[in-house]
């Protein structure tokens, strides 16, 4: 219900004319429905970028024009979910493993705008197990350069007995740093030092708003540091 309330509540940002990037998860999954509706009933006429097959399948399930990121020249935002927000709007994302989609698509966006209930709010970003898109091949050492860098265990993300395949063909490295990311521009950096890194799921000084539900109410967090002031 928290989800739906944020997820349908971003839609304020989207015009007429826009090119939107969908994000993937399960609070913006209501905003690619809300905006399907308004397609719909409204005429609201925009085309969508989905960051994940997911997405994709929905958004085309709804109604959704869509485009290929290449065919853009730029989008105007992307509205995306988040596993957690800290205090300076950095984030931790890739809990549905679609993060290097979804970092490319923020990445193209004139403004990212997060959906997400109170419970993704956090002091210091680092319970949530940081997601980091790795290569299959020697992904065991990999996550053994990770281990040693992070100074945390490092699991691959499983599916059963096998590895999660990302809709780009790599696995997922979780590792378990607990809340102990201060310093997230600096983290991201060290990580993309290591090879066999595809992407980590740190998403920093790209979050402009956060629409944030909770029992109380949906609020409206925008970033003083960001492009929707
Ligand atoms: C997908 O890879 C993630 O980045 C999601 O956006 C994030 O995990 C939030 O998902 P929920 O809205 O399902 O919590």
């Amino acid at each position: 219900m928290l989800k739906q309330q944020a997820g349908i509540e971003a839609c304020m940002y989207v015009k007429n004319g826009m090119k939107v990037g969908l994000g993937t998860g399960s609070t913006v999954k209501h905003t690619v429905i809300e905006l399907g509706r308004r397609i719909h009933d409204e005429g609201l006429e925009i085309v969508g970028v989905p960051t994940s097959l997911a997405t994709e399948k929905l958004a085309q399930k709804v109604g959704i024009p869509l485009l290929e990121l290449s065919e853009c020249s730029h989008l105007d935002i992307v509205i995306d979910g988040a596993d957690e927000v800290d205090g300076n709007f950095n984030l931790i994302k890739g809990g549905g493993a679609a993060l290097l989609r979804e970092k490319i698509v923020a990445q193209e966006s004139l403004a990212m705008v997060v959906v997400a209930d109170d419970r993704k709010m956090v002091d210091v970003l680092g319970a949530f197990p940081l997601p980091i898109e790795i290569t299959p091949f020697a992904h065991q050492s990999t996550i053994k350069q990770l281990g040693n860098l992070l100074d945390c265990r490092v699991n691959c993300r499983m599916s059963g007995d096998n590895p999660v395949i990302t809709d780009n063909g790599n696995y997922i490295a979780d590792a378990h740093c607990g809340p102990t990311i201060d310093d997230p521009v600096r983290l991201e950096g060290e990580i993309l030092k290591i090879a066999g890194v595809v992407q980590v799921g740190l998403f920093n000084e790209m979050c402009d708003v956060v629409v944030l539900a909770s029992d109380s109410g949906v609020e409206i967090l925008t970033n003083p540091m960001g492009r929707l002031t």
